[in-house]
This record gives structure tokens, C-alpha cells and sequence, in this order.
């Protein structure tokens, strides 16, 4: 009763202070009702003074709120019509809380504010007609939440409007126009940006909202359900940059004199009904990406314009009833990158001349009537002339098969002349090779003018998006850009990282500023890549982070007048918890002692004993005694997850203890399924696990000791084992041997989901063995082939099929095992330098020259021994294994078969390899030493499996 009456003191206490508190008497009870209305708000959320107290988020000016900015830190609950008490408010950015819901208030109030960011949040209905009484709004971003209704006529009133942004929503209806008693869009004439893509907007568009007296330099009306005519009055609008009109329903001859908008660099007219003539493009002299594919224009001769717009980065025109023979001179404009014209009548010879453009990636002809066609040496273009009468004698020139299309924008930021570390499990290395947790999201690029980003390009958006963070004196180290993807809507998706500076982590005002800086345009990309947005994930590191979960937490000024107050009950208290939990220990270690899987019981989510065949159950002292109490000099690798240590068994035998992190210790029934996992697989070339410890809160797996480490590190040449073809040949068989085992035989199949170089060992005869199975995943019958699962795995092996889909099946495996074939060939890393390595040997790969034109890719310690047939092979069977679609891949028993084959090629038997293997489970049956006596170190690496974990 001491505690409740110091409490209240408290509270009384606190109520008085906020009389002296800074803040405007008018703005706290707003924020207040806000803060009570939501979960998750910073910590400092607390007292009644948040412009004194300086909470996060929150600016004041005058004593007065000015601004809210809390974008990505995992805020729920609705917008209350309590906003409307910030008089002051000047810019509201709520972005990415996916946890922000309902329909939005009346903002009436808000006559001064002039940004509203909501974007990514999860809104829903209508957007009020009030937001046009907002009169100094500059930016009005709604994209990507559920808007449904219509656009709001109000909208036409605001006349200092900048940015409009309602993208991807549910808004359906026609755009609003003014009439005599209605405001309407046309009105904005100040505005730059329409981007209402991906809603389902209907109706035509009005050809009065264009006039010559507006300035709109993005207009981006994509994915909707627009009928009618393109308007004539688009024209007018000499400033428009881009123009997104694909995806609609648009219907009718384009009459619009597109020759007037000489500043438009992108085009989209896609996947609609056009008629009559193909609009005539010519004068547009900074165009650089068109796409105006299927449409039913008339039938019409190559265009002049084809080899006049000098600017002409991609040019899209599939099943545009365009006829005759390409002109040579297409394809020297300077920045030509594609060249898509499938389902069309060109005929005749397709010559590229000896001057093309040196950025041709691709000219896709499917489906044509070419008859003819002008080799030229040393070229690295993909060229696809499937379905045309040259490719019908059934030839099998490359460029007869589309099998080749190539997943080739691939990109990731390099590190910076440094050796990433190793870092804790939930850690990320950043570019400059530090451990943090960055930010992260990602950037979508509505209509980039490129169609293959080269890493010049990337990296003067990274560059870019530096500059503009340390304008902003924010606290960003470093910036990491991966993964760069066209969905189906043509955007360009990129993921991006931000890595703090100082410290490990960003708190609440990195954060959200970060956020502000790409949530209201603050950030302008290089002019390459045009519109953009961005969709940050919420940050999850944010110190404290435990504490701010529940925002009914107390007040911490009542928190610490209670603790010192009640300091004797605590202490009291804590002295009574010590020892019954002493007590109770001592009961559980007697316990454990007689049963070696009580701890499992006593873990509340471990479920059960496991079913554990041939795998031995370790007391903790057992295993610190054999690895010397985990001494230094016993360390023979690590991982985010933790250490692994050599050790040796009362009975002499060598074992690798892995030793699980404190920290990144599973729940006890993932440790289970893992181990019983496991100990059902027993194969050659699988890792074998001896046994397991989970005691004391400490998690072990104990393995068969694999003398000769990693693959990777072999490959690297850092512990001095030569790998000549023969070796390399054997391992990849022994290896495609362990992960079809896992596929075929396993019961239940299992999918290895982490094949990599880190994860095969080589054994002292320099057998395969495959190992990791943290990621692994059984899959039963009823899964009919595939499992959906969250995307995990290591950037460079990881299959696009399955990233995009999130389906994983075996063919995944087997994509990683193509990317591991070709680390084999070529001793490279999968992402070497922001390089991949599936792209690199398929640009670099002619299959007119010897070897494939390859001998500068392949590791020059085995390019010369290599019988070339079989390095040929050898390509093809990576190649095949690498396939974007899965369903064109070969199956790993395929793939067995297939390196059998290759082996049978090079003289080698490939099954005495069996006989050398037996030496492992420690029969030597007289077995010729495998390799000479020079590379036999006895030096062990153990192994390094490092992991990435894309979210
Ligand atoms: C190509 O097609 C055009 C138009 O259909 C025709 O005039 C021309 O003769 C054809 N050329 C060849 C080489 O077949
Ligand atoms: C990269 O692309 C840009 C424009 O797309 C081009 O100007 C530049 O020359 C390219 N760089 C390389 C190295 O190909």
C-alpha cells in the first residue's frame, strides 16, 4: 500500500508539471488523444511536453507543433479526427505503417499543412473531399494504400499542389474535370505530377484536363480501365516528361500530335486498343524508351523515326502489324539497349552492322518472317530469332532457341576494398564491411528509361541517395542496392539497405527521416531512372524496443519515483526470487542428470522427446571437455549463428561441435526438427550428424569431422589444396550425388534450400559432403511438389523463380547447384565485385569458338587442362541447371547422370570414386591416393557456413 500511495503522488506530481510544460495548451491533448489511439510510439512518448521533452517524431516551432514524421516505425491503430486539433501542423508523414488503418478523418483544420505523406499504410475508404480545403498543399502522397471511391473533385482547388500522388488504390470513376459548379483537375495547372496508375479508374479521359496552360511533367494514368480516346489536347502539354497511358482500354486512332512534346524521354502506350495509324514519333529527340506493344494499329512500313531518335534507349513494339527489313542503321544509336518487335512481319535480312550500339543486350525477333541473317564476331548480344523461316530447317544456332533468355539484371552493391565479417544472425555487412541493422524497403521505379541497369548507372544512384542523406546531416554510413527486378507492371524494383552511422543501429529520428527524405521526393533520383516511390519495412531494432511495444507502459518518471520508493520491497522481492530460483535449479540439474531429454520437456515450445536414430544425446560437459572448454585454438569456423570448434571423443574420434550463439539460440522446436532431420540422412556425400546437446540453455549439434573444410575455401585457394578438372569433376558429382540422395531417397524428400560452395566439405580424400541443413525443408507428399515459404537462402545461388514466387521445389536446389557448377569452373564467387556470375559467362559466352569463347572466365589453374568437349558440357549442364524457369531445369538425378557422362568423356571412371569415399568411415581398401602428396595439408579449415538471410 506504500507502492499505490507513492504512485498516485506520482501521477499528481506529473499533472502539476505540465503547467510549466512548453508545449501549446491547444496541441498536447491533440497528440494525446493521437499518441492513446495508437500502439507502438516512441519510447519518449511520455510527459505532457513533447516540444520540451523533444519527442520523437515530433517539431515545434514557437511551442507549437509543426510537424509529424514517423514513417516506418511500426505504428498501428487509426488517424483519429483529433489531428485536426494541430493548427499549426505544416507536414504530416505517417509512411509505411502498414499497421494504420480505417478511413481517414476530415482535415479541415490543417490550413496551414502543406505535406500529406501517408504512403504504404493500410488505409481504407474513400478519401475526404476536405483534403481540398488543405489550401498550401504542396505534396499530397496517398499511393499504395486501399482508397476506394473516387478522386475527390475538391482536389482542383488546390492550387499550390506539386505532387499528386493516389497510385495503386482501389479509386475507381471517371477524373474529375470543372464545370460550372464543380472544381476539377484541370484546375491544377501548377501541378507536375498525376500519378493515379494501378486503381480502376473508368470513363474516358477528359480532353479538358489538358491544356497548353499546364505544366505537368509526369502523367501516369497506367493499369486502370480508361476507355476511349487518347486526347487530342495532350499535346498542348509541352513540359510532359513521361507519359504512362498502358494497360487501359483505350481505343480509336491517336490523334494527339506527339511530335509537339519534344521533351518526353518515356512512352507508354501498351496493352490497349489503338487503331489506325502508328503515331508518329519522329522530332522526339530525347525519347529514349517506347513501348507501344500490342495494339491494333494499321499495317505500316518501318518507320524513319526508327534511326532518328538518337536518345533511343529500348524500343518495344511486340504486335504492331510493322513490316520490311530492319534498317542497319537502328542499331547504331549510340544508347541502344533493346530491341523487342515479336509477332510483327519484318523480313528480309536482319544485319546489325559493325558500328551497333555497344549497349545492345538484347533484339528479340519471335515469331517474324526473317530469312537472312549477317553474323558478326565478338558480339555479346542475345539475339532470339525463334518463329521466323531461318530457324525452320531445324537449325541449332543459339539464337534458334529462346532458352537462353537470360536473367541478366542482376546487380548488388560492392563492398568497398574490405572483407565483410562475419556478423551475429540478425546482423547485415554493410558496404564498408560493418555489422549493423540497416533500414530497409524498397524502391520502385515507375518508368525507368532503361532496360538493363549497368553498374555505372546504380551506382550513381547510390551516390545520390549519399549526397542527399548527408545534406540532410543524417546519420547513414553506407547504402546497399540488390536485386534489381521489372515486375509485370514495368517498374523497376530495387531492394535498398541504409546502414547507420556511429552506432549499430537507427533510433526513432533516423528513422523517419530517412523515411521523410524518400517519402516526399526530398530524394531525386538520377534522371535515368524517372518517377519513383518507396515502400520502407518497419524498423524492429530501435533500442528499447521491448519497452515502446506496449504504449500503456508507465510513465518513466513514475517508474523510477516507484523504484526508489519501493527499493526495500524490491529488494525484498528479489532476494525471496533468487532463491527459489536456486532452488529450483538445483531440483532441475538433478533431474537432467537422470534424464538426458528433461530439458526439452521444461522447454515450453519444444514439444517432445525427438525421434532420434543413431544420433547420440551429449552432456554440455562432455562436449566442453572434448573441444578443451571451447578453446580458441579449437575454433575452426562461425557463422551468424555461432562457433564451431574441432573436438575429440573419449574414443579418439575427431568431431566438429557446432555451438549455437546466445542470441541466435532456436526455438527448441526448430533445434528438434532440425536434428531429427538430420539423423535420417545417412549418405556418402551428406555430412553425417554424430550428435546433439541441448542443455543448460545451450544448443550443440555435434557432426563427423570433415578434415579438408570448404569447398569455397579450396576454390580460393587460401588453404592450399590445387583442384585440378579431375578433382573438381568428382566433387561435382559427389556433391549433385548428396543433394539428389536428398531429393530422391530421403524420407521425406528434403529440399536443401542453402547449396552453396560454404556449405560442401571436403573430406580428407576430397570427397563432397553436403552440410548445413539449418534451412532445409521436408516436404511430404501432400505438398504436391512445391512448398510455399518465406524467401531464405544466399544471395548469388538464390533462384529467381522461387524469390519472386516464394514457391520453393527441388528445382531451386537445383538452381543453386548451377551456380556452384560454374563457381567450380570458373573459381569465382557467385557476386564478385557486383558482378554475377549466371550473367557474366552468358554474356561472355559464344558457342561458335572453342571452349565457348570462355578462356578468360574460367580459373586459368584448370583452363588449360580442361579436354574441351567436356568443358563444353560441363557449360551446357550449368546453363541448363541456371534456367529461369524451374520447370526447364534437369532434375538432380539428370544432372548425376549428366557429370557421369562428362566424366566417362574425360577417361575417368566415375564410380571408383566410391571406393576412395569408403576410406572416410576409416576402411582403406588400398585405394590409390587420390591426389599427390603436395596438397596434402594437414592444416584444417573446418568449415564457414555464413548465411545470408534476405527478409
Ligand atoms: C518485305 O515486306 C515488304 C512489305 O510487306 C515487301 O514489300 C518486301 O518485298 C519484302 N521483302 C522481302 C525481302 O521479302
Ligand atoms: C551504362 O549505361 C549508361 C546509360 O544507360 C551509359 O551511358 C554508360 O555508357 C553505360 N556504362 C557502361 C560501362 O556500359
Amino acid at each position: 500500500m506504500i507502492w499505490r500511495f507513492h504512485l498516485s503522488l506520482l501521477v499528481a506530481l506529473v499533472q502539476v508539471s505540465t503547467i510549466a510544460a512548453l508545449t501549446s495548451g491547444q496541441d498536447f491533448p491533440a497528440l494525446k488523444a493521437l499518441k492513446d489511439a495508437w500502439e507502438n510510439v516512441p519510447a519518449n512518448w511520455v510527459g505532457a511536453d513533447p516540444c520540451g521533452d523533444g519527442w520523437d517524431g515530433v517539431s515545434c516551432t514557437n511551442n507549437r507543433i509543426v510537424s509529424i514524421t514517423l514513417a516506418s516505425t511500426g505504428l498501428s491503430g487509426q488517424l483519429t479526427s483529433d489531428i485536426g486539433g494541430l493548427s499549426e501542423l505544416l507536414i504530416l508523414d505517417l509512411s509505411y505503417n502498414k499497421g494504420l488503418t480505417g478511413s481517414l478523418p476530415s482535415f479541415e483544420n490543417l490550413k496551414k499543412l502543406t505535406s500529406l505523406i501517408l504512403v504504404g499504410c493500410g488505409f481504407s475508404g474513400p478519401i475526404p473531399p476536405s483534403v481540398g480545403s488543405l489550401q498550401k498543399l504542396v505534396f499530397l502522397s496517398l499511393n499504395s494504400n486501399n482508397f476506394i471511391g473516387g478522386i475527390p473533385p475538391s482536389i482542383g482547388h488546390l492550387s499550390n499542389l506539386y505532387w499528386l500522388d493516389l497510385a495503386d488504390n482501389k479509386l475507381s470513376g471517371t477524373i474529375p474535370v470543372s464545370n460550372a459548379t464543380s472544381p476539377g483537375l484541370d484546375m491544377l495547372v501548377g501541378t507536375k505530377h498525376f500519378h493515379f496508375g494501378n486503381n480502376q479508374l473508368s470513363g474516358e479521359i477528359p480532353s479538358q484536363l489538358f491544356s497548353s496552360n499546364m505544366t505537368l511533367i509526369h502523367v501516369l494514368f497506367e493499369n486502370n480501365q480508361l476507355t476511349g480516346r487518347i486526347p487530342s489536347t495532350l499535346g498542348l502539354v509541352r513540359s510532359l516528361e513521361v507519359l504512362r497511358l498502358d494497360k487501359n482500354a483505350l481505343n480509336g486512332s491517336v490523334s494527339a500530335n506527339f511530335s509537339n512534346l519534344t521533351r518526353v524521354q518515356e512512352l507508354f502506350l501498351a496493352n490497349n486498343r489503338l487503331t489506325g495509324p502508328l503515331p508518329d514519333l519522329s522530332g522526339l529527340n530525347v525519347l529514349s524508351y517506347v513501348d507501344v506493344s500490342n495494339n491494333s494499329f494499321d499495317a505500316t512500313d518501318i518507320p524513319p523515326w526508327f534511326s532518328s531518335l538518337q536518345s533511343l534507349n529500348s524500343l518495344i513494339m511486340d504486335k504492331t502489324q510493322i513490316q520490311g527489313q530492319l534498317p542497319v542503321s537502328l542499331f547504331s544509336l549510340s544508347q541502344l539497349q533493346i530491341v523487342s518487335l515479336k509477332n510483327n512481319r519484318i523480313n528480309g535480312t536482319l544485319n546489325i552492322g559493325a558500328d551497333y550500339s555497344r549497349q545492345l543486350q538484347l533484339i528479340d525477333l519471335q515469331n517474324n518472317f526473317v530469312d537472312a541473317f549477317t553474323q558478326r564476331a565478338g558480339y555479346n548480344i542475345q539475339i532470339v530469332l525463334v518463329g521466323n523461316p531461318i530457324c525452320e530447317e531445324g537449325t541449332r544456332d543459339a539464337y534458334c532457341s529462346i532458352t537462353q533468355q537470360s536473367f541478366n539484371n542482376s546487380y548488388s552493391t560492392p563492398a568497398e576494398n574490405c572483407v565483410p565479417p562475419l556478423c551475429a544472425s540478425d546482423q547485415i555487412s554493410s558496404p564498408k564491411c560493418k555489422c549493423a541493422y540497416p533500414y530497409t524497403g524498397t524502391l520502385v521505379f515507375r518508368a525507368p528509361s532503361f532496360s538493363f541497369g549497368n553498374s555505372s548507372v546504380y551506382n550513381s544512384l547510390e551516390q545520390k541517395l549519399m549526397v542527399t542523406f548527408q545534406s540532410r546531416s543524417l546519420p547513414v554510413d553506407s547504402v546497399f542496392l540488390s536485386n534489381p527486378t521489372k515486375n509485370l507492371d514495368n517498374y523497376l524494383e530495387l531492394s535498398l539497405q541504409v546502414f547507420p552511422s556511429g552506432q549499430d543501429y537507427f533510433n526513432r529520428s533516423g528513422i523517419s527521416g530517412i523515411g521523410f527524405i524518400l517519402s516526399n521526393q526530398t530524394f531525386k533520383p538520377p534522371r535515368e531512372f524517372g518517377p519513383f516511390y518507396f515502400i520502407g519495412n518497419s524498423y524492429a531494432f530501435f533500442p528499447g524496443l521491448s519497452a515502446d511495444r506496449s504504449h500503456k507502459s508507465l510513465n518513466n518518471k513514475v517508474i523510477i519515483g516507484a523504484a526508489v520508493g519501493g527499493a526495500v520491497i524490491v529488494l525484498l522481492l528479489l532476494i525471496a526470487g533468487v532463491y527459489a530460483f536456486r532452488h529450483r535449479r538445483r531440483a532441475e540439474m538433478a533431474t537432467q542428470k537422470s534424464d538426458p531429454f528433461a530439458s526439452w520437456e521444461k522447454n515450453k515450445d519444444s514439444g517432445g522427446v525427438p525421434q532420434i536414430k543413431g544420433a547420440k544425446c551429449f552432456s554440455f560437459e562432455e562436449l566442453q571437455k572434448s573441444t578443451n572448454n571451447f578453446s580458441e585454438a579449437n575454433e575452426i569456423g562461425g557463422g551468424g549463428y555461432g562457433k564451431v570448434y574441432r573436438g575429440t571423443l573419449p574414443n579418439g574420434q575427431l568431431v566438429a561441435v557446432k555451438r549455437a550463439r546466445q542470441g541466435s539460440i532456436h526455438g527448441g522446436q526448430e533445434f528438434k526438427s532440425e536434428i531429427e532431420l538430420l539423423s535420417r540422412v545417412h549418405h556418402k556425400n551428406v555430412v553425417s550428424l554424430e550428435g546433439f546437446c541441448f542443455e543448460q540453455g545451450e544448443q550443440l549439434l555435434v557432426y563427423e569431422y570433415i578434415a579438408n573444410g570448404t569447398l569455397r575455401d579450396s576454390l580460393s585457394g587460401k588453404i592450399g589444396i590445387r583442384l585440378d578438372w579431375t578433382r573438381r569433376l568428382r566433387i561435382a558429382l559427389g556433391a549433385a550425388k548428396g543433394v539428389q540422395y536428398l531429393h530422391d531417397l530421403a524420407n521425406p524428400p528434403i529440399i536443401h534450400r542453402d547449396i552453396k560452395s560454404n556449405n560442401i566439405l571436403l573430406d580428407d580424400r576430397l570427397n563432397a559432403k553436403v552440410t548445413d541443413f539449418g534451412l532445409s525443408k521436408p516436404m511430404d507428399e501432400s505438398q504436391k511438389g512445391h512448398v510455399t515459404t518465406q524467401v531464405k537462402g544466399t544471395m548469388g545461388y538464390l533462384d529467381p523463380e522461387y524469390y519472386m514466387t516464394q514457391q520453393l521445389t527441388e528445382k531451386s536446389d537445383v538452381y543453386s547447384f548451377g551456380v556452384l557448377l560454374l563457381e567450380l569452373i570458373t573459381a569465382r564467387t557467385p557476386i564478385e565485385r557486383g558482378r554475377y556470375i549466371v550473367r557474366e559467362v552468358k554474356v561472355a559466352m559464344d558457342v561458335s569458338k572453342d571452349m565457348y569463347g570462355l578462356q578468360d572466365i574460367l580459373d586459368p589453374i584448370i583452363a588449360s587442362s580442361m579436354p574441351e568437349r567436356s568443358a563444353e558440357k560441363f557449360v551446357d549442364l550449368s546453363l541448363r541447371c541456371v534456367h529461369e524457369s524451374g520447370y526447364n531445369r534437369p532434375t538432380m538425378s539428370e544432372v548425376v547422370k549428366e557429370l557421369e557422362n562428362i566424366m566417362a568423356l574425360c577417361g575417368l571412371n566415375p564410380n571408383a570414386e566410391s571406393a576412395s569415399s569408403s576410406a572416410s568411415y576409416g576402411v582403406n581398401r588400398g585405394y590409390d591416393h587420390p591426389y599427390s602428396n603436395e596438397s596434402l595439408v594437414s592444416y584444417s579449415a573446418g568449415y564457414l557456413p555464413t548465411r545470408l538471410e534476405p527478409k
